[in-house]
């Protein structure tokens, strides 16, 4: 006779559970958003418009009841698993209503010891550790693994221009990822293998591809609405007594991966080692996985470093050139992040806003512009750019410049 895997009262409670998980889902896809639109129309035509205190406070009143309630009434069914995938989902829901609150200083780190969301927290706590995640909302739960209903995916607002800046998140994600998976193929294969041409190949397409993304979106996002209305949902927030960093576009393994693989940044310099170390539970497991694994490999530059004499073999010269054009491109995804888009959408509309606000400004909770600084050597180590104070790689490409004929 079969066993029955769950008892008939177990699966009555998970029923009930899912029920609930939907009707959540369903607030945070409908009323949510209307409510946090309200507030940014609200907000934005302020002639101050970083003011958020004294406006609109029937909206925010409702937005952390009815989310509140929603959230307790999941919390109080207990634990019911119902696998990694529904878990995750839950958990950028609860994420968003509590960055939600964040942005709309419902809740305020520097003015609490713990999150007054009490069963939020609860919840988020309890599935973040049970997950092997970050107990936030991450860049995943918006860009890679968020679900479209009828066309349409989780968003805070109905702004166009949020729409837009996920979009091209999304698209840059999607790419960096074809890059390092193009790369991380050729690790078995090694420099000379005749298919490693066509990996490479592939790798500068899709990294191309994050440069025309890019692009687009430095041409078509308005830097005041992003500023104002979009990039305040990425603020720190705390979960119990603990403030967790915001979420940013760089929260998967794709990006470190190119960078290691290719050899660009290093995973002993402590600085960079340290960045790696911090944003591990801010990514999905399985890429935290492919990070580790990339952590242990050996570099593009250093193989090729250590053929010097096979320089004259024609797979050494065509994929020498290839693997020179790939860190060139690499480089310039950087600078381009750094020169346009954090110049444009931060840089410069900080220097415009009061002082009271400017502390509270980036997702990660430091200065802006002790953040700023350390963007710009991560940019450097990338672009292989000739510094003396940190380790970057320009000497090495020089060397290996040198045997291309
Ligand atoms: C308006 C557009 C964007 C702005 C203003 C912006 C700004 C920033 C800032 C300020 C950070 C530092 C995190 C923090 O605040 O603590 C960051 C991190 C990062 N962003 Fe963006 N970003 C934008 C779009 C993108 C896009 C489209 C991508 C492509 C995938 C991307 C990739 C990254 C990566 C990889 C990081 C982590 C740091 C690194 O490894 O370079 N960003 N971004």
């Amino acid at each position: 006779m079969g066993q029955y895997k769950y008892s008939p009262l177990r699966l009555s409670q998970m029923k009930a559970n899912t029920a609930k998980t939907e009707l959540f889902d369903d607030w945070i896809r409908t009323r949510f958003v209307e409510l946090n639109s309200a507030l940014e129309d609200l907000y934005f035509a302020q002639a101050d418009r970083a003011n958020v205190a004294g406006i609109g406070e029937d909206y925010k009143i409702c937005l952390e009841q009815e989310g509140q309630a929603l959230i307790a009434a999941l919390l109080a069914e207990g634990n019911t698993d119902q696998g990694f995938d529904k878990a995750f989902d839950l958990l950028g829901n609860v994420g968003l209503y509590m960055a939600a609150c964040r942005r709309h200083e419902i809740t305020e780190p520097s003015r609490e010891t713990k999150s007054p969301l009490l069963e939020a927290s609860a919840l988020a706590l309890q599935i973040g550790a049970s997950i092997g995640v970050t107990p936030r909302f991450a860049t995943a739960h918006l860009t890679t693994h968020n679900r479209a209903v009828n066309g349409r995916y989780k968003r805070f607002t109905n702004l166009p221009d949020e729409q837009l800046f996920v979009d091209y998140n999304t698209r840059g994600i999607l790419a960096y990822k074809r890059a390092a998976d193009a790369l991380i193929k050729i690790q078995p294969l090694g420099i000379s293998h005749p298919l490693t041409h066509d990996l490479m190949s592939a790798a500068l397409v899709a990294l191309q591809q994050v440069i025309e993304s890019n692009s687009d979106l430095f041409e078509q996002l308005d830097a005041q609405r992003f500023f104002h209305c979009v990039r305040p949902y990425y603020k720190p927030y705390r979960v119990g007594s603990q403030i967790y960093r915001g979420a940013n576009a760089g929260d998967f393994a794709g990006i470190n991966v190119i960078d290691l693989l290719l050899g660009l940044c290093q995973g002993n310099d402590p600085t960079y080692g340290q960045l790696l170390v911090d944003k591990f539970l801010f990514m999905m497991p399985e890429d935290q996985q492919i990070l580790r694994d990339c952590m242990r490999r050996t570099s593009l530059l250093d193989y090729f470093l250590a053929a010097g004499d096979q320089s004259q073999a024609p797979w050494y010269q065509a994929n020498l050139s290839l693997l020179l054009e790939l860190c060139q491109v690499h480089g310039e995804t950087a600078s381009q992040h750094h020169n346009q888009l954090v110049e444009k959408y931060i840089s410069q509309p900080s220097a415009q806003m009061p002082e009271q606000y400017l502390d509270k400004l980036t997702a990660s909770g430091p200065p802006l512009p002790v953040l700023l600084a350390a963007l710009e050597k991560l940019r450097d180590r990338r672009a292989a750019a000739q510094r003396s104070d940190i380790l970057t790689r320009f000497h090495d490409i020089q060397q290996l410049k040198a045997t291309l004929e």
